[in-house]
């Protein structure tokens, strides 16, 4: 293929700002060169590793699979259903990007989404989510290539089959699937959503009751610039783990010894807990191991201090999943693909 390239640098392709090099590259810039690729079967056989804003990765040195750098274009108003408005936008469109561009069509229903880090093809793969929202609230369809058949299939909710920061294209049965463009549909009958109790007291502390999308996009941007690192910054890929869910009971003797562990009640009597909390509770916040920190304003995020490698960062994840276990008896996962 021509616009295969070999040993690229991917240090400015991800976020923790890791040093990695891929043995081989394509930018995909139209889904041909995706189904061209799918008919090469010496390029067909290789391992994939699909690379979108490189905000949820942890690389090591050099990545042996063929790394497809997602830089689909495009968002625009598609159609209108009696109850909202279809916007779709190509896998490689920024995330945040495209979050203004329904904002300034007077579009709402992403707001509570602003800021996030990674493009819009990676939204659906880790069904991201803040503030009280995710994006299974307003998705609509996507596009993705399959590589076990050589051609695109359209998919809706209940085939991305979404949970907790995570989707089907997490496990075994999507790993064929590379994401083309996704459709959201944004509701004509829009309501604010508040009920994260941090964003509802930033607004009213601005004396905003009746806020409008963009108030509440100005507000979920302020509260994240408070909290979390910009990777133009510090190298980062926001939350490192996974809130874990542990039983009634387990977090019931949790509570004996631990009063002020912060939880929330699941529908089904588990309990979610806040890992950023386990983690400050272990004494980590704000300490480093080698070039690898634990943020010191949250301390769910792990930033590389300067110059870290993945394996830097591994190591502090390991060290910081030992304590919890040992404090708490809780496995923490992380929430990054580790590459
Ligand atoms: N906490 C501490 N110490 C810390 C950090 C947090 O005690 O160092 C406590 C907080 O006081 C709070 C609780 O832990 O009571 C939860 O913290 P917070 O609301 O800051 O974050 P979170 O709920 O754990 C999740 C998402 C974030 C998302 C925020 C806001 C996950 C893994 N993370 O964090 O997502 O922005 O809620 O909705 O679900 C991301 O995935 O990259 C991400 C940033």
């Amino acid at each position: 293929m021509q616009d295969l390239a070999f040993d690229v640098s991917l240090q400015s392709f991800n976020t923790f700002g890791i040093a990695s090099r891929a043995r081989r590259y394509l930018r995909v810039t139209d889904a041909r060169q995706l189904a061209e690729l799918a008919r090469d079967p010496a390029l067909a056989a290789l391992p994939r590793l699909v690379l979108g804003g490189g905000s949820n990765v942890l690389l090591g040195d050099s990545v042996e699979a063929l790394v497809l750098h997602m830089g689909l274009p495009g968002s625009e108003i598609v159609g209108q259903t009696p109850d909202a408005t279809l916007v779709r936008a190509g896998a490689g469109e920024n995330w945040h990007a495209f979050v203004l561009f329904t904002l300034a069509q007077g579009l709402g229903g992403l707001e509570n989404l602003s800021l996030i880090p990674g493009t819009v093809g990676a939204s659906p793969i880790q069904n991201i989510g803040a503030y009280g929202a995710e994006i299974k609230d307003v998705f609509h369809s996507l596009t993705a290539f399959d590589f076990a058949s050589g051609a695109t299939r359209t998919m809706t909710a209940a085939d991305c089959r979404f949970g907790y920061r995570d989707s089907i294209f997490k496990h075994p049965e999507g790993k064929d699937l590379v994401v083309l463009d996704v459709t959201f549909a944004l509701p004509r009958a829009w309501a604010p959503n508040l009920r994260y109790a941090e964003l509802a007291q930033a607004l009213a502390a601005d004396g905003i009751l009746e806020p409008t999308p963009r108030q509440v996009s100005d507000a979920v941007i302020a509260i994240r610039r408070r909290k979390l690192p910009d990777p133009a910054e510090i190298g980062n890929a926001g939350s490192f783990f996974k809130n874990p869910v542990v039983s009634g009971e387990h977090c019931a003797r949790l509570l004996d010894s631990w009063p002020d562990l912060v939880h929330h009640r699941q529908p089904d009597g588990s309990e979610k807990l806040a890992a950023g909390w386990l983690i400050d509770r272990c004494g980590w916040k704000g300490k480093s191991l080698g070039r690898a920190g634990v943020y010191p304003k949250q301390a769910l995020v792990l930033v590389n201090n300067g110059g870290a490698s993945g394996e830097e960062v591994m190591a502090l994840a390991r060290a910081i999943q030992h304590d919890v276990q040992a404090r708490f008896g809780v496995l923490l996962e992380p929430e990054p693909v580790m590459v």
